[in-house]
């Protein structure tokens, strides 16, 4: 089969690009932590404070090293709003929604997630850096929206 020799180019091109873009989704992924925000669960907002890990949020540790904080958000505050771990910390967050929509980004991390009233949303980040990680609502949620913020404390071992 006889292909033009510029058309033959731009398919290699192709080729090489599509290699590119997979290699970015790769190292995205296993090298730099990005994940898509889940949906772990459904949860209808007036039954967050009856749900398990909801009805007592804060911290919790799995086994060492590896922690779960469930966090609720509600117009204007996160319940609970300071979280304290060691360093070197794997903690996934599961958040969920009171009211309206709310965002949660903790800043210096890749940790960006909106929380959507009727779900669950989660996300794994390991705080390898002591230091105070402040977190905030990043959706408008009303007139008080620059209130809402809380704090991640990372300790030395
Ligand atoms: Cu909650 Cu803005």
């Amino acid at each position: 089969m006889h292909i033009d020799r510029f058309e033959s180019a731009f398919l290699q091109m192709s080729a090489v690009m599509l290699l590119v873009f997979a290699g970015a989704v790769i190292i995205a992924v296993f090298g730099l932590g990005v994940q898509l925000p889940g949906v772990v669960e459904q949860v209808a907002p007036a039954d967050v404070g009856n749900t398990p890990g909801f009805d007592n949020p804060g911290l919790r540790m799995v086994y060492p090293g590896k922690y779960e904080a469930h966090i609720i958000a509600q117009a204007w505050q996160f319940v609970p709003n300071e979280i304290t771990v060691p360093a070197g910390s794997e903690v996934t967050f599961f958040l969920a929604s009171m009211d309206v929509i709310h965002g949660f980004k903790i800043i210096d991390t890749n940790v960006n997630i909106m929380v959507i009233p009727g779900q669950i949303s989660e996300f794994t980040h390991t705080f390898r850096e002591p230091g105070n990680y402040l977190f905030v609502c990043h959706e408008y949620c009303g007139a008080p929206h620059h209130t809402m913020s809380g704090l991640v404390r990372v300790v030395e071992e």
